[in-house]
């Protein structure tokens, strides 16, 4: 099992036990009780979730930021830097090789645009924000040759529509084309 599926199934579960709980405060809100003895024991159970989340919150977190694929710098990688601008991009190389990773360097020299990259039946392999003063890091290896489009995924004013360019990539041995 991958950490994504078993992610989404931890969320499933979450989300279910959540319902629950909230079915549950539905259904038995009717009753009247006395509120001290209420208090104590949500005190009670407050102190307990506080050092559940100390205990084991914490150091759960620490393990899986450890395992997290953002940060991972490829080696080696092919690096394209890639300028967002009213309404045009400017590319410092338009191919690159695949089966290999690509290190996009994105920004903005206006306003905020979406660097989203399209392979050729138009589905978005994956997409970056270009904003002015800071350059996101998008790692993508791609797995099939190809002419991909790049378009703007952020309403950037009038020809926001127009703004794309392509990038080409090249079978790992293969020549340039
Ligand atoms: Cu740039 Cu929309």
């Amino acid at each position: 099992m991958t950490v994504q599926t078993l992610s989404l199934l931890l969320s499933f579960a979450a989300i279910l036990a959540l319902t629950a709980i909230f079915l549950r405060v539905r259904l038995r809100a009717g009753a009247a009780k006395d509120y001290a003895p209420v208090q104590r024991r949500a005190y009670r159970f407050r102190a307990i979730l506080f050092w559940g989340m100390v205990l084991v919150g914490l150091p759960a977190t620490v393990w899986l930021l450890r395992i997290t694929p953002y940060a991972a710098a490829p080696t080696g990688a092919q690096v394209v830097n890639a300028t967002g601008a009213q309404w045009f991009w400017d590319l410092d190389r338009t191919d690159v090789a695949m089966g290999e990773p690509v290190e996009f360097n994105v920004t903005s020299t206006d306003v905020n645009h979406g660097f989203g990259i399209y392979d050729e039946t138009g589905r978005l392999v994956a997409q970056v924000q270009a904003m002015p003063g800071y350059v996101n890091h998008l790692t993508h290896t791609f797995d099939t040759p190809g002419t991909y489009q790049i378009l703007c995924l952020e309403y950037c004013g009038l020809a926001h529509h127009d703004m794309m360019t392509e990038i080409t990539v090249t079978a790992a041995g293969g020549t340039n084309g």
